[in-house]
């Protein structure tokens, strides 16, 4: 596991190939195994593989989503408010463990923020994806996150540079 987490890296140039099914499966059951509070599982998730789409959503966030230029699959993560309170905390985990698995398989990975943040017209990042994908206006959008065969090679993270200071024993 540490392994994983330190040569996971955000991808933001990819390769011209698709995600195979059985890959996009194994990504999607990691989604669905994404523990949430109390259980109560506010989540859906929306595949999009289709290029037009994918541009469209890039144009979502400010100053644009770059890693969506190039990736050919995003799942985008939302959830339901009117389920769970915890529906922010619960889309998080299952954005990290979809990019956790992703990398697991060999795919590089990135988180584009919808929640709080602004179009590249100015409009709120959830409304615009949420016209774009049909989603139904009480979902919340928390993220899409970009999948696909890494076109750059970032540098993983060294355990020597962890910054111990930052936990405290016993007290604060
Ligand atoms: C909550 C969250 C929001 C993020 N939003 C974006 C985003 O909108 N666009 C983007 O390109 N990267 C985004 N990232 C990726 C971060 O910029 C990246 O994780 C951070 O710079 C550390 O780099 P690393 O992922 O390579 O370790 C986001 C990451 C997190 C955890």
């Amino acid at each position: 596991m540490l392994e994983l987490l330190k040569t996971r890296r955000s991808t933001r140039k990819y390769k011209e190939l698709p995600v195979a099914k059985t890959e996009l499966d194994k990504i999607l059951k990691a989604a669905l195994l994404a523990p949430s509070g109390k259980n109560i599982r506010p989540l859906e998730f929306v595949v999009i593989e289709d290029k037009e789409t994918l541009l469209k959503l890039e144009t979502c966030k400010q100053p644009g989503a770059v890693a969506l230029k190039t990736a050919p699959l995003a799942i985008v993560v939302i959830g339901d408010p009117e389920k769970s309170d915890t529906w922010i905390e619960d889309a998080s985990i299952a954005s990290v463990l979809i990019q956790l698995e992703a990398e697991a398989l060999g795919f590089g990975s990135c988180w584009i923020q919808c929640n709080k943040r602004k179009s590249k017209t100015g409009e709120n990042s959830e409304d615009a994806v949420r016209k774009i994908l049909s989603i139904p206006a009480h979902y919340g959008v928390l993220s899409m996150i970009a999948i696909g065969h890494k076109d750059e090679t970032l540098k993983a993270y060294d355990e020597s540079n962890l910054d111990f200071t930052k936990v405290h024993y016993a007290k604060y």
